[in-house]
């Protein structure tokens, strides 16, 4: 299994079995938090993919699902949290319980411009949930209602998370070793 890119991989942080753990606990939080409210689950394509596939299973409570896609406008840009809406959701927000599920936090940039944008749709609430957070970048504060993982400023790869567009089928979080990049 994963044959081709096992040798690209330097080391493995977070196993498959510790990330599903987390996820399935996480589920657990949410049906208790959200019970009686039917909540908008908003994923942030891409790399929140596999979270909220693995997380949509583990929660016991009616809820909906949508989808957001964005694209920071580059490395030069990113620090002044420019970001462009590729894909907007479907349904309307207002009014409803709305938990924003991202695979990782970092600068918290691209988060924030998102949050200001939802804000505007009138949600009954608004909350934030990471598998990681790699709180040593982080520029702008972000409170957090879900958390996984602190995750070290390593780049790592896995579980939705890419070099590339690649990796992100890998069932763990992982850096690559240095070559890769090169
Ligand atoms: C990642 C992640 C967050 C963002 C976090 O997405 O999913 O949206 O970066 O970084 P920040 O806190 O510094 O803003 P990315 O732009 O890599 O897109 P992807 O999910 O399609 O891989």
């Amino acid at each position: 299994m994963f044959t081709s890119i096992q040798q690209d991989i330097e080391d493995v942080l977070i196993g498959e079995n510790e990330i599903l753990a987390k996820v399935n606990e996480m589920g657990q939080a949410i049906s208790k938090d959200y019970k009686g409210s039917c909540p908008v689950i908003v994923g942030v394509l891409k790399g929140s993919g596999p979270l909220v596939a693995d997380l949509l299973r583990r929660i016991t409570i009616p809820v909906t699902v949508d989808f957001i896609s964005v694209s920071s406008y580059g490395p030069a840009t990113r620090s002044s949290g420019l970001v462009r809406f590729l894909k907007d959701l479907d349904f309307s927000i207002e009014g409803r319980h709305v938990l924003v599920m991202e695979d990782i936090i970092d600068t918290g940039l691209t988060l924030s411009y998102i949050l200001r944008v939802l804000r505007g749709r009138y949600p009954a609430s608004l909350e934030v949930g990471t598998l990681l957070d790699k709180q040593a970048r982080r520029l702008i504060d972000i409170k957090l209602r879900y958390r996984g993982f602190d995750l070290p400023d390593r780049f790592v790869v896995g579980y939705g998370l890419d070099y590339a567009q690649r990796y992100r089928n890998l069932p763990f979080i992982c850096a690559l070793r240095p070559e890769v990049y090169s």
